[in-house]
């Protein structure tokens, strides 16, 4: 890749470090009204008022000038299955019946690589109309479809987390591994993918009722073999789910303990959901260090359940924000903070627009680890950024000029935004997406 230099102007806003309580998150808040961020190859080589930096870009240089609009982090969505874009939005079921008539059926087709890469490209594209920059996925059980995604990524440079599912029982058989191929084809799949360029690996077994305890144990063995490598499946999501793993493992003390037998917890584990969760398994989440995937729009579409916040920050466990595409409805973090809002009403607790917008981006980076990488615009940090349009639509422009503090205009954004908010989205410093 050619040496690059590009200057930005206009407002941005980030969260400079990363907090232990939401009360915390305005201390840190950094908004500069007329900014300049200067990229060198992918990575922030200066940022701060234009005043003060403007002189030191080389005259070979045009600034993109972006005054008026709201620059901020790349959004990170820390749990989303990209084999479940044909199906968004499929009727009437909740978890395990939506799964059997839906689900299923959808990933079958990824076992057809010219497929598989067509919808990975897809994919991608919806990320970045969205402003997500950073996604932890799931692929489907064939090591195909995650060989397209990585490629399809790679192209961009764009910092993508993802894993071929292991599942070896109760599902179709055209879904199913074995303990072994599951073995060796993730195997592969990590010594191929895992950290080629800034790509990352997940093993991702589905979740515990469609993996046999001799999968769960090849599982462990992956992780002895490679630690840093990501953990990333689903954890207590809906009632009937719980109560049949429970079923499934009865020598387990919790749906968790499961996980946590075989070592599947950890600085690098991400359960997506954990909507039911039992107080021992808040504190094993809590002293094994793993992460939760907060999925709103998920958990109300299939009437899961409401995910409790205030307990993550109490237990202190790290939270990212998921979309959860296809059993969430939208791909764009603004919508899915707007829903975390009101499922966080439904339990009386107040959710800002501060604590919202540091759950898309730092917080996001360091439920998944990366919190020294992406998530702002500190020196040095790998140059993934969106500009938002604030005033997209007659409504946002006449409820944000009535908006006095930052404060209320994050929250018009996260409440009425939408994909029309996303102006630009640059990956690794390059543009990668305009809204026409
Ligand atoms: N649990 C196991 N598989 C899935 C899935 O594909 N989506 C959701 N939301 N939950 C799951
Ligand atoms: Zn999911």
């Amino acid at each position: 890749r050619e040496q690059s230099i590009k200057a930005v102007r206009g407002s941005f806003l980030d969260i400079t470090r990363t907090v232990q309580h939401p009360e915390e998150i305005e201390g840190h808040l950094r908004f500069i009204k007329d900014g300049l961020l200067i990229v060198r190859d992918g990575r922030v080589e200066w940022f701060g008022d234009w005043e003060e930096g403007h002189h030191q870009i080389p005259d070979s240089i045009r600034v993109r000038d972006y005054s008026g609009k709201m620059i901020v982090p790349g959004f990170i969505d820390t749990h989303i299955h990209y084999p479940q874009c044909e199906m968004v939005g499929a009727y009437g079921e909740q978890l395990l019946d939506w799964l059997n008539k839906h689900t299923f059926p959808a990933e079958k087709r990824y076992n057809d690589l010219e497929y598989a890469r067509e919808m990975s490209a897809f994919f991608i594209k919806q990320l970045l109309r969205n402003g997500t920059t950073t996604a932890l996925v799931f692929g489907t059980v064939h090591p195909e479809s995650v060989e397209a995604l990585f490629e399809s990524a790679r192209h961009i440079n764009m910092r993508m987390i993802a894993g071929k599912v292991m599942m070896d029982r109760n599902a179709p058989d055209y879904l199913l591994d074995t303990a072994e191929s599951s073995y060796s084809q993730t195997k592969a799949l990590i010594e191929r993918w895992h950290n080629n360029g800034r790509l990352l690996y997940a093993i991702t077994p589905r979740f515990a009722p469609t993996s046999s305890p001799e999968q769960l144990e090849m599982v462990q063995r992956l992780r002895q073999e490679y630690p840093d490598v990501y953990l990333h499946t689903h954890l207590s999501e809906n009632k009937d789910e719980v109560a049949w793993v429970k079923a499934l493992y009865p020598e387990r003390t919790s749906y968790l303990d499961v996980y946590h037998h075989y070592g599947m917890t950890g600085r690098k584990s991400v359960f997506a959901h954990c909507v039911h969760l039992e107080d021992a398994e808040w504190d094993c989440l809590h002293q094994t260090q793993s992460s939760i995937a907060f999925c709103p729009t998920s958990n109300l579409y299939l009437g899961s359940g409401l995910f409790n916040l205030p307990n993550a920050w109490r237990k202190k466990v790290r939270v990212g924000m998921g979309t959860d595409i296809g059993a969430g409805t939208t791909f764009n973090m603004l919508q899915t903070l707007n829903e975390a809002y009101k499922i966080m009403q439904l339990q009386g607790y107040r959710l800002s627009a501060y604590e919202a917008f540091y759950l898309a981006t730092l917080g996001g980076a360091d439920a998944l680890g990366l919190a020294d990488t992406i998530g702002n615009f500190n020196l040095g940090k790998e140059a993934d950024f969106v500009v938002l349009e604030p005033t997209a639509t007659p409504l946002q422009q006449l409820r944000y000029d009535n908006s006095k503090t930052l404060m209320d205009k994050l929250f018009v954004m996260m409440t009425l935004g939408d994909d029309r908010s996303i102006y630009r989205t640059y990956v690794d410093g390059r543009l990668v997406y305009e809204r026409t």
